[in-house]
């Protein structure tokens, strides 16, 4: 049966980073993405820019603070450093779908708004995730210009060399929770978002000797909305995800998936354009030709040879790579992923692999075994 809100599938995602400026430009630079449109003083928003990105169906805006006065930026990256502040769906009727959430109990952070200019209205509304992480529920239908009144065309236009990465729009977006909060945020997309649980990885079936998380996957019936919740899981060492709610000081967003066409393009693409990616081992790849159930149109030395890993899980195939983390603190990564057929898994034959590269670097931060009550000398 209708919810009587329809959603489309992703819109827009927004960071709060220190340096919205620099990042912008990495952004532009490492994944081909355009600036397409800027917030700020020249628009007459005193106390923060935000840079509005595009490619293909993606969006990301990356907004910093510009006046002390800017407390809801310079809080959360004081809490969390850069990190996705709101994800936004697009829907049919932004009142139904907020009416829908709140009436089975999601926490209100506005309710719907009409941001009206000369080119029309855009209309808003946004619920509670995580910690400080916000849903937006979106309609863009009766405006005609470049993204949300307040934006304007770029103010500064830079030629900014990069080599195109074909990336194409969202895939998925994963949350990491605190251990036993899980099931709290699977129930409640559940409920207030009319999404259903498809995928229960439990104890056991995600991990390496050193550590172990749990993860539920909830999404929209359709599949247009996929969101996998990660929560730590006791092991002999401390786990990734424990290492990002402890570096990130709470609950958010782990990582995007950027769905591409053509994987082994993007990623060397991406890797000519500067951006750094987990690495694979060779051994990885021999295990990969030894096995009997993988046949893939991609010959396998050219994945060798960009580091891509495979996944035949459920019908059809995934092709998918992970970015070391973007920013500074260990928290938020990309992952850039191809699927064939009717593939609706997320690389759970890749975990392992993957998991053990994330430990060498979480070694190499110390942070694999470190007491979290040290204290650190000054540098
Ligand atoms: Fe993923």
């Amino acid at each position: 049966m209708s919810n009587g809100f329809n959603i489309r599938g992703y819109d827009y995602v927004e960071f709060y980073v220190g340096s919205a400026k620099m990042t912008a430009y990495w952004y532009a630079r490492a994944l081909s993405m355009n600036i397409t449109a800027y917030l700020g003083p020249e628009t007459g928003v005193r106390d923060r820019v935000s840079y509005y990105l595009t490619k293909n169906n993606l969006k990301f805006v990356i907004t910093s603070p510009v006046q002390p006065s800017c407390y809801d930026v310079y809080g959360f990256i004081q809490q969390h450093g850069d990190g996705v502040k709101r994800w936004a769906i697009e829907v049919d009727d932004v009142e139904a779908a907020f009416k829908y959430a709140t009436g089975n109990g999601a926490v209100m952070v506005y309710r719907p708004v009409k941001l009206e200019d000369d080119h029309g209205y855009v209309e808003q509304a946004a619920i509670r995730l995580y910690d400080d992480t916000e849903l937006v529920y979106i309609n863009r239908d009766n405006y005609d210009y470049l993204f949300k009144p307040k934006y304007c065309e770029p103010v500064q236009k830079i030629n900014i060399d990069t080599i195109d990465t074909g990336i194409q729009g969202i895939d998925h977006i994963v949350g990491n929770v605190r251990e036993n909060e899980m099931n709290l945020w699977a129930n409640y997309f559940n409920k207030t978002m009319d999404f259903e649980t498809f995928v229960d990885f439990k104890a056991g079936d995600i991990g390496t000797k050193y550590s172990a998380l749990l993860s539920k996957v909830v999404r929209t019936s359709d599949s247009k909305i996929r969101n996998p919740i990660n929560e730590p899981f006791e092991g002999m060492k401390k786990s990734q995800i424990e290492e990002y709610i402890e570096q990130y000081h709470g609950s958010g967003v782990q990582h995007i998936a950027i769905a591409t066409d053509d994987i082994i393009h993007t990623i060397d693409s991406l890797r000519k354009n500067g951006v750094e990616f987990l690495s694979v081992p060779d051994t990885y790849y021999d295990r990969l030709r030894e096995r009997d159930d993988v046949q893939i149109e991609e010959n396998i030395d050219d994945l060798q040879k960009h580091g891509i890993l495979c996944d035949t899980e459920g019908d059809g195939y995934l092709l998918q790579l992970f970015t070391k983390p973007t920013s500074d603190r260990p928290t938020f990564f990309f992952e850039f992923i191809q699927r064939h057929g009717n593939s609706q898994g997320f690389g759970k034959g890749n975990f392992q692999a993957l998991f053990e590269s994330i430990e060498l670097d979480q070694k190499l931060r110390g942070n694999l075994d470190r007491d979290p009550t040290e204290v650190m000398p000054p540098c």
